[in-house]
């Protein structure tokens, strides 16, 4: 009889093949080169144009024209084409009736939640919780597949540092680190354990490279990146989406440096497949290849397509450069047929992972767990955990239920749930969405709310309602006031130049702080505003951003006691815009300036001599310290730290050491409390910034207990690049572990 005994070397193949395929999001390589390489070779040059374009719904007028163009492989992917049945038709049709019978890639912007709609990157990115970051992305994942789509076009991982830029919403702020390491939890939970699972979805890292650094915060302006930025910061989080296993990146709107970043070599080709070996496909954004040419880098879109293409960027979205000239620019060889094979063996590999050979449909009853209660409780959670606590004078916060015999409940925001979803949110619908106003009422009763809008919406300047609102408040324990902006205004194009709350919001605020009721404020906005007055003026101010499906009851939570606010944020907050650009990590100067150097411009005697105020780097109205330093966030309850120790004040440039401090809870509350680190490189081949963070922790303490925190830092960890190379430099180092970037305890350590 001949039975089957299995060799080591099969055993060991066998192990390492399923090793391989457990990974997290790690892409399953086998069979997919093999097919690609097949297929190519069996396509037309019209069937491989067709898998570089990237159309959307509508393009064809008739839907009879929309079906030709399938069975032909006139495009390989459609967005924005939505729902269980007409997705499957389409692939059925791409499927069966094609020639080659290659699946569609169905792309769709998920960014911060489908039904279920999260809090905005930004907001999340406040939680500093990157577990409960992927739930909530494979949360997403899940839902939208369920509508045929197979591809989100997130994460969005642009770090800014301009407020004023609308699309700091979807962004994670201002940190690499922060940011790379919510990108990489993005990515994994949008992608899922394995690729094939029907509620995983092709995460699309975005937009590669430099779209954040947009001049004067306006959005799709010029950006210039030295280079030093541009790997030590910008780059980061889109080399953490990489190295998660992102399929996809898509590449900006944005030049950078001189040339469209959608034709860029050093970006797409350099950087993104030599030195890191992305092996997935690239996709342009929105018409960014015709728009080349108004950049002026291009002299017609034929020339466009020749560049985007000989930059590696293999598949065109939404227009139709590549459709259009690839025949004449092989013809005139501007491009050759190896560049247009490499692309659609990335597309093509892409659509192998996915398992859409095997399975290209979706099972139309998975729709039914859309907006399940575990997706809407996790939602409240992250927006309870999003949410940052920037004031909280006498505590005001939190307020009992039992002891209030009412409050007034005053604000646009209070009761605007389309407002609430903010930006990028077209799958979320309003009457999904539960506001702080019902939340309220829910939690203490209807009899104890009293409720005015006072404005009708975030830019109303009219003030009929501003009498109501004050006798609310007159007639109430507490107000509790929802102020921000609408979610039209944050987003794609919806840059602001000057970032005050809008309308006149901020003259409610006073007008209900004249009435000398605790006052409490609630902002709900897409990006961080300029509150400087706003803060003085208020007893407690929690930061909601837009916090999505379930941000009232998630602010309710916190409002009333459930849970203390935990969030901390993740972008320096200034004073105005003058202060723009001001992130934690900028350089020292040769003249930092000090409380004891500025004089604030009204305190400056008249006719004083030109050298009375000192030569130091600071405004002379904003002085030189931001309104709120990033890392910042209040609890209820008061957190201590202590002890901190280092295993070692000396590090080999090849080895790590322990970092351990004691933080504890002395207040009332259990609560959470995010431990940041952070350290100075104190001297290097190109100057360091002041602070970085290198380590992070979210930890819940119980109160009256004490918790050691412990940290692993490498001197890998510490390598930047200098203008030439990647290095970690021997020298001095600060290093602190506290609550912000802007409190710590402090201690030193040599790298040799
Ligand atoms: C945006 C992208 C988005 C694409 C598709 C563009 O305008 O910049 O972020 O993915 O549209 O909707």
């Amino acid at each position: 009889m001949n039975t089957f005994k299995p060799s080591l070397v099969v055993l060991f193949l066998l192990f390492a093949l399923l090793a391989n395929s457990c990974k997290t999001g790690a892409p399953v390589n086998d069979g997919a080169d093999t097919m690609a390489e097949k297929m190519v070779a069996r396509m037309t040059l019209d069937e491989k144009i067709g898998q570089m374009s990237q159309l959307f719904d509508g393009y064809f007028g008739d839907y009879e024209q929309f079906k030709q163009a399938i069975r032909e492989g006139r495009f390989g992917s459609l967005l924005n084409y939505l729902g269980a049945d007409k997705v499957n038709e389409a692939q059925r049709i791409a499927v069966e009736e094609s020639r080659l019978g290659i699946p569609l890639l169905i792309g769709r912007d998920v960014i911060h939640g489908y039904r279920t709609i999260f809090p905005i990157p930004l907001g999340m990115a406040a939680s500093w919780n990157p577990e409960a970051v992927k739930a909530a992305f494979r949360i997403a994942a899940a839902e939208a597949s369920t509508q045929g789509i197979n591809w989100a076009f997130a994460p969005m991982i642009d770090i800014t540092w301009d407020p004023r830029w609308g699309r700091i919403a979807e962004g994670c702020g201002e940190d690499p680190y922060l940011a790379s390491t919510l990108a990489y939890a993005m990515v994994e939970g949008l992608q899922g354990d394995s690729l094939t699972d029907p509620a995983s979805v092709a995460a699309c890292a975005k937009h590669y490279a430099g779209y954040g650094f947009a001049e004067a915060g306006r959005d799709y302006n010029t950006t210039y990146i030295a280079e030093p930025v541009l790997r030590n910061v910008v780059l980061k989080p889109f080399k953490a989406a990489k190295d998660a296993g992102a399929l996809t990146f898509m590449s900006g709107f944005n030049e950078l440096n001189g040339i469209p970043v959608s034709a860029d070599q050093f970006i797409l080709k350099q950087i993104l497949r030599d030195e890191w070996g992305f092996e997935g496909l690239v996709i342009s954004d929105w018409a960014s290849v015709p728009q080349i040419v108004d950049q002026g880098y291009a002299v017609d879109e034929k020339d466009a397509a020749a560049k985007a293409i000989n930059a590696g960027l293999d598949m065109e979205m939404a227009t139709t450069t590549y459709f259009d000239n690839i025949k004449t620019l092989l013809d005139e060889k501007k491009i050759t047929m190896e560049q247009i094979d490499n692309a659609v063996k990335n597309i093509l590999r892409v659509k192998y992972k996915l398992g859409l050979f095997e399975n290209p449909y979706v099972d139309p009853e998975a729709e039914k767990k859309i907006l399940d209660p575990s997706f809407l409780e996790h939602a409240r959670m992250v927006a309870r955990q999003s949410t940052v606590m920037l004031k909280n004078d006498s505590n005001t916060l939190p307020l009992f239920a039992d002891k209030i015999s009412s409050v007034a409940v005053i604000g646009p925001l209070a009761d605007s749930p389309r407002d609430q979803m903010g930006t990028w949110s077209f799958d979320g619908l309003p009457e999904n969405s539960v506001t702080p106003l019902e939340a309220i009422r829910d939690m203490i009763g209807d009899r104890k709310v009293n409720y005015v809008q006072g404005l009708k919406y975030s830019r109303d300047r009219t003030k009929d309602q501003f009498s109501a609102a004050m006798a609310a408040a007159d007639r109430s324990d507490a107000i509790l006031l929802f102020i921000g902006e609408e979610w039209i205004l944050s987003g794609e194009g919806q840059s602001r130049g000057n970032i005050d709350l809008p309308g006149a919001q901020s003259e409610l605020l006073t007008a209900l702080a004249a009435t000398g009721k605790p006052l409490v404020v609630i902002i709900m906005a897409g990006r961080p505003l300029a509150i400087g007055d706003e803060l003085k003026e208020s007893d407690a101010l929690l930061y909601a951003w837009h916090g999505g499906t379930m941000a009232g009851p998630a602010l309710a939570d916190l409002i009333f006691g459930k849970e203390s606010p935990s969030g901390k944020l993740p972008v320096t907050f200034v004073k105005g815009e003058g202060q723009i650009p001001f992130y934690y990590y900028r350089k020292n100067t040769g003249r930092p300036a000090s409380d004891r150097t500025w004089t604030p411009i009204d305190e400056i005697p008249v006719e004083n001599p030109q050298s009375s105020l000192g030569y130091e780097s600071f405004h002379l109205d904003y002085g030189y310290t931001p309104l709120l330093p990033f890392g910042y966030g209040l609890s209820y309850t008061t957190f201590t730290y202590s002890d901190l120790t280092l295993s070692d004040d000396e590090m080999s440039i090849t080895g790590s050491i322990t970092v351990k401090a004691t933080v504890t809870n002395g207040g009332e509350w259990d609560a959470d409390e995010i431990v940041q680190l952070y350290i100075r490189d104190r001297v290097g081949s190109i100057t360091r910034p002041i602070k970085e963070l290198k380590g992070y922790r979210r930890i819940t303490i119980p109160k009256g207990e004490t918790a050691e925190v412990e940290f692993t830092l490498a001197a890998a960890d510490l390598a930047f690049f200098n203008g030439r190379e990647t290095l970690t430099e021997p020298g001095e180092f600060d290093l602190w572990v506290g609550p912000n970037s802007d409190e710590g305890l402090h201690a030193e350590f040599i790298v040799r």
